[in-house]
């Protein structure tokens, strides 16, 4: 089985996953030798911390080993190779492949040709399962449950692939209510948004974060993503479009939770980061046990 974006699980997996992922931070020990003698490979081709370095914890910690790249020139993909014969190659070595590539789409790509099982560390644009993975953790684990929030997705809508993942696994529970607030140049997908109509959502777009804070659960902020941009100068008008502060977050829920999936650069003032709302950090650990949940998953090493 692979993972190219959170539909290829059904809810029942998913609330699988998470509960696994609930049992290993409970009990560590006990899934500390769980993959002895299986090999992770991780092929990034484009830049990463969390994503790459929580993959490789996650194997480490469950008892197995990690090969792989984070800089494609030091592959033979620097020399002309394909994807295709990469991914070939590499399913003769791992018992379990990660990808991360610029390209929307080479996830599905990769898995015409992957004898393992393959999961999508984002590409391009367009998908991020495994950190939307990491956000329904995050969520049910300080939220108590993944139905009936108001969640407010703040930033670069357009570009970011958290988000595209994200609404897509939300829109599958009931009573949420989504909120897009972006300039007019960054908004979200129409196809999202259509997907959204057609599971019969609602959704509201805004450019104004302040006229809504106090109506959100969940904040979830983005940054504007200057690697997809061609224009720099672009970039650079809209990139400080939104900074969350102390002073913007007075009107907020005592109990909203700010989300974030990282890298920040200004939209959230690193002020915010001691406020007991802020919990992106612990969002990143989540990531952690949740990769690790997946990797048991897709090894069907659960017994
Ligand atoms: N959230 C996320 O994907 O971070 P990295 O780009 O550092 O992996």
């Amino acid at each position: 089985m692979n993972l190219v974006q959170p539909e290829d699980f059904s809810i029942e997996q998913i609330n699988e996953i998470l509960s696994l992922s609930q049992d290993i931070m409970s009990n560590p020990s006990k899934y500390s030798k769980v993959c002895e003698g299986k090999l992770l490979a991780t092929l990034f081709f484009e830049p990463s911390t969390r994503t790459r370095l929580s993959f490789e914890s996650a194997m480490k910690r469950l008892g197995g080993n990690v090969i792989g790249f984070s800089e494609p020139n030091s592959s033979s993909v620097s020399k002309g190779e394909s994807l295709k014969d990469t991914i070939k190659t590499v399913s003769c070595y791992a018992d379990i492949i990660a990808m991360r590539h610029p390209l929307e789409g080479s996830a599905s790509e990769a898995c015409k040709y992957t004898s393992v099982p393959f999961i999508n560390a984002g590409d391009g644009k367009n998908q991020h399962p495994t950190q939307t993975l990491t956000d329904l953790l995050t969520i049910k684990s300080l939220k108590g449950d993944l139905n009936n929030h108001t969640i407010g997705i703040c930033g670069d809508l357009e570009n970011g692939r958290t988000v595209h993942s994200l609404v897509k696994a939300m829109s599958r529970y009931s009573g949420m209510k989504f909120i897009f607030i972006s300039p007019k140049e960054l908004k979200m997908p129409s196809y999202i948004k259509e997907e959204l109509t057609s599971k019969n959502h609602t959704y509201i777009e805004t450019e104004s974060l302040d006229e809504v804070i106090d109506k959100l659960d969940i904040l979830y902020m983005t940054r504007v993503q200057r690697e997809r941009f061609n224009d720099l100068d672009e970039y650079e008008r809209l990139k400080d479009f939104y900074i969350l502060d102390l002073k913007k977050l007075k009107k907020a829920k005592n109990d909203m939770i700010i989300m974030h999936p990282l890298p920040r650069v200004n939209e959230i003032d690193e002020e915010v980061d001691d406020d007991e709302r802020a919990v992106y950090f612990k969002q990143a650990r989540y990531g952690m046990f949740v990769r690790m949940a997946l990797i048991i998953k897709l090894l069907e090493l659960e017994k």
